[in-house]
Formats: C-alpha cells, sequence, structure tokens
C-alpha cells in the first residue's frame, strides 16, 4: 500500500511493520507529536511517502527535528500548538499495562513532556519490547551534569546499579544514567520516586502517563494492536 523498500522492510520487519500501520491514525491537517528513535525514523519515512498532509510535527528531538524538515514537515513548537491530538513514538520496554521504559535515543525529557501534552499516545514496537515486568533493559535518567555523583548514589541505595552513558549529552546539555537492576514491580511508585531525587530531569519509566495504545510488529509481519486496559 505505501511505497516503502523491501530492502529495509527485511532488515527490520516488525518496526516496519508497527510503524505502516501507526500511519493508519494519523488524521490530515493535524498537527502530529513525533518521537525518537529507529522505529519512528521508519514511521517518518513512510508518513513522507504515503503523502499524508499534516499541518506540522513537533518532535521529541533535534535529530527527529531534522528528519522530519529533510522531509518538508514543518517543525513546531509545543509552546504555540496547545495540546496535540496524537503523539506516536517507539519505546525500549513495555508492560501488558502499556507502561514503558524509554530513553535509550536519550530523548525521554521531550518525549516525555510531548507524551503528556497529547490526548492519545500511540507507541510502536517490535514483538522483542514485550516484557512482563519491566527493568531488564537499563533504565534511563537524564541528570543535571553537577548532580551526577550525588544522583548516582542515591540510585544505589534504591538497589540499582547506575552507569554514566559516557559521551552522550541530551538535547538539554544533561548526561544520562542508565540504571541496571531495578526490579519495577509498582512503575508508578519508583517513577515518582526517582524524580523526587534533586538533580533528577526525568527518568524514564513511562508509567504515570503510558500509552494509549501499542502497536506490536511481528518478524512476519503481522501486527497486534494493544489499548490501555481501562
Ligand atoms: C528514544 C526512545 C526510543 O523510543 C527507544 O529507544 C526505542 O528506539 P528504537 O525505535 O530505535 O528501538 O525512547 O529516547
Amino acid at each position: 500500500m505505501y511505497s516503502v523498500s523491501i530492502r529495509k522492510t527485511r532488515m527490520h520487519p516488525g518496526k516496519h511493520a508497527a510503524a505502516l500501520a501507526a500511519l493508519e491514525h494519523v488524521k490530515i491537517d493535524t498537527i502530529l507529536g513525533v518521537g525518537t528513535g529507529s522505529t519512528v525514523n521508519i514511521f517518518i519515512d513512510a508518513l513522507a511517502a504515503a503523502g499524508t498532509r499534516v499541518k506540522g510535527a513537533v518532535a521529541s528531538s533535534e535529530a527527529t527535528a531534522a528528519k522530519l524538515q529533510e522531509h518538508g514537515i514543518e517543525v513546531l513548537d509545543l509552546n504555540m500548538t496547545g495540546q496535540l491530538e496524537l503523539y506516536i513514538d517507539g519505546a525500549d520496554e513495555s508492560n501488558n499495562n502499556l507502561q514503558l521504559i524509554k530513553g535509550g535515543g536519550a530523548a525521554l525529557t521531550r518525549e516525555k513532556i510531548i507524551a503528556s501534552a497529547s490526548r492519545e499516545f500511540i507507541c510502536i514496537v517490535d514483538q522483542s519490547k514485550q516484557v512482563d515486568v519491566l527493568g531488564e533493559f537499563p533504565l534511563p535518567i537524564e541528570v543535571i551534569p553537577m548532580a551526577r555523583s550525588y544522583v548516582a548514589r542515591e540510585i544505589v541505595k534504591l538497589n540499582a546499579d547506575p552507569e554514566f552513558r559516557e559521551a552522550a549529552r541530551t538535547d538539554n546539555g544533561n548526561i544520562i544514567l542508565d540504571c541496571y537492576g531495578f526490579s519495577i514491580t509498582d512503575p508508578v511508585e519508583l517513577e515518582a520516586a526517582i524524580n523526587a531525587i534533586p538533580g533528577v530531569v526525568t527518568n524514564g519509566l513511562f508509567a504515570m502517563r503510558p500509552a494509549d495504545k501499542l502497536i506490536v510488529g511481528y518478524d512476519d509481519g503481522h501486527i497486534e494492536i494493544i489499548d490501555k486496559p481501562s
């Protein structure tokens, strides 16, 4: 239906299937929130290839903004748009409640802002991202640089093992601590506890604002659509 290259489809069939399925949810002449990562990049290419007319997009990273602009899609300031109807983004993990770990691409803060400012959040993932309990993927935390060691010590007190993501700077000029070993049985509580540490800008748990819909793409090209439990 859409002109997406077979070569790319073979490389990441699950990501392609999920990204293409998300196109069906984009309404013409609306402003779209757009996340960050390889799955979203496939979505942006497909959106452009399909010729879906949007009024513009709010981007969750400089990389996404550049890609949207390459395709001639106007990038808008969230301060000027008001609430968005739809935000589309990937994830590093999702549980059955559509609570997520995000931030593998270091864009978690802007991603969380746009997800919160959107009426609907559709998350697009391949099958490898679905888990029963969040936490196998190290939880990214964006931290003000001067607070790096302090926040790391506080994370150790929460029984996890923080690792400084060397050479990574977020679009906001901050650093990332990737935290291993969290046992995330109560994602909402942990999200709040980490956010309460001075120096933490955001953590990659999207539990207070989970996705509303998860589109899971499989290697054989089929998709599954899962709605957030009510
Ligand atoms: C970026 C993210 C991405 O959504 C997440 O890392 C998934 O990326 P990909 O689609 O490349 O697997 O949270 O900060």
